[in-house]
């Protein structure tokens, strides 16, 4: 089987490393990949986004699974493209993917499915938004621009000032572009957060390994939030019990919900969760793996991945047989100074090469290419470094040492990834 895969992250960098592992042995590509990547698999110089080429590619290529990373080419319909052009694709539709990329979709339809998720208001007209945030007096409350803003289009607000200046950025200023010309505004929650992540063809759903993610871009949880300074799994939060209230009470009513709804859902379906005093509550879904949760969970996964992706994407999910390491994973992610803002670039990596990796530590690239022989950060995350050990602190001693080993100025990482399970 010759698999493609879309996508050129430290997520992407995962998969390839364990779909080549799949004892059925597949070939694995990838588009448009990085240089850590392109170290492992060849690499084609197709942006995730050009749909059109990336169909010609698998075509060319005789690709018999395409397996994509991001969201944005899901929301553009890159499985409706393949499916017309008889080309096997894992994903969802794009009607399905309005579950990701439009919040306001995803509120709309857990309210009418009666499933748990924050109260909320939708505004498509700044001098509403502004009104309704001056009246109230239910503060904190989160805005969120609607569309796709790569996991940055989230403020939480403490006062009506900050309400006032998050929905003006985003409505006026477009600091999200069109993501933000509709906002959803919704109640604070209290709890701990974790990701649910599961694949399903819409009739079986495999519920993976619990993990959990590190939005804000410093330690102890302060600063901005981001796609993810960190994670590990399993997450503690999520003991047996909520994990299947979670599957009775969010996974399995949102595939129905989503086949009534004429929108019939394949693929991955990333439930973002806060567990509150009442209970898991939805704060948002995603219709692909989540990164860097994916970098954690690759690490533990066992079984035959090519193939479970290639049977979903038959939807025949219920003869997949995949299994999981009991030791916990751990990823850190080491990103440029300036991200989530703007970072600069053309900043040299040195030592990568000296880092012995294993099945034990990986070093997943999220944004380099290469200069001659030096390795050069081109993104806000630029790697994620994934270990595995006996306990979640060894897993982390591990991922911090190789990140030492490491010399990279204009760099960081949180120093406390996986601070809430080691408290308990
Ligand atoms: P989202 O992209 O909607 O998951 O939001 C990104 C992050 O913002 C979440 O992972 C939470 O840390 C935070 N967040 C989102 N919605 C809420 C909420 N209703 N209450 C508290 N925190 C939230
Ligand atoms: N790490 C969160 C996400 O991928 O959306």
């Amino acid at each position: 089987m010759k698999i493609l895969v879309v996508g050129g992250g430290g997520r992407e960098h995962a998969l390839v490393w364990r779909l080549k592992q799949s004892p059925s042995e597949p070939e694995v590509i990838c588009a448009p990949g990085n240089a850590g990547i392109a170290r492992e698999v060849p690499c084609f110089d197709v942006a995730a986004t050009d749909l059109e080429s990336l169909a010609e590619l698998a075509r060319k290529q005789k690709v018999d699974l395409t397996v994509v990373g991001p969201e944005a080419p899901l929301c553009a319909g890159i499985v409706d493209l393949f499916q017309a052009r008889g080309l096997k694709i894992f994903g969802p539709s794009k009607a399905a993917a309005l579950l990701e990329g439009d919040k306001a979709f995803a509120k709309e339809i857990m309210s009418r499915h009666s499933i748990p998720t924050a109260g909320h208001r939708t505004f498509s007209e700044l001098n509403a938004a502004l009104i309704w945030a001056r009246e109230t007096v239910d503060y904190p409350l989160v805005v969120k621009a609607a569309g796709l803003a790569a996991g940055k289009g989230v403020v939480i607000c403490r006062n009506p000032e900050e309400a006032e200046e998050a929905i003006r950025s985003m409505m006026e200023d477009q600091a999200f572009g069109s993501a933000g010309q509709r906002i959803v505004i919704e109640d604070f929650l209290v709890g701990e957060e974790a990701s649910i992540i599961a694949l399903t063809d819409g009739k079986t759903i495999l519920v993976m390994e619990s993990s959990q993610d590190h939005k804000r871009a410093f330690d102890g949880d302060e600063g901005p939030n981001t796609g993810g300074m960190g994670a590990y799994s399993p997450a503690p939060v999520v003991t047996e019990k909520l994990q299947s209230q979670i599957e009775r009470e969010v996974l399995v009513p949102i595939v129905h919900a989503l086949k009534h709804e004429g929108r019939p859902f394949s693929g991955v379906l990333y439930a973002g969760l806060m567990m509150t005093q009442k209970g898991p509550r939805v704060l948002e879904f995603n219709v692909r793996f989540g990164d860097p949760e994916c970098e954690a969970l690759m690490m533990r996964l066992r079984g035959d991945l090519a193939q479970a992706l290639a049977l979903c994407a038959e939807g025949r999910l219920d003869e997949a047989d995949l299994s999981w390491s009991e030791e916990p994973a751990v990823t850190v992610v080491v990103a440029q100074e300036g991200y989530p803002g703007a970072v600069g670039s053309g900043r040299p990596i040195w030592g990568l090469d000296e880092v012995e990796e294993s099945d034990d530590l990986r070093i997943f690239h999220a944004a380099t290419r290469r200069q001659g022989s030096d390795w050069i950060a081109s993104g806000g995350r630029v790697l994620a470094v994934t270990a595995l050990g006996t306990d979640l602190a060894g897993a982390r001693d591990k991922a911090y040492a190789a990140i030492d080993r490491l010399r990279f100025p204009g760099s960081f990482c949180r120093r406390d990834i996986g601070h809430r399970a080691l408290g308990r």
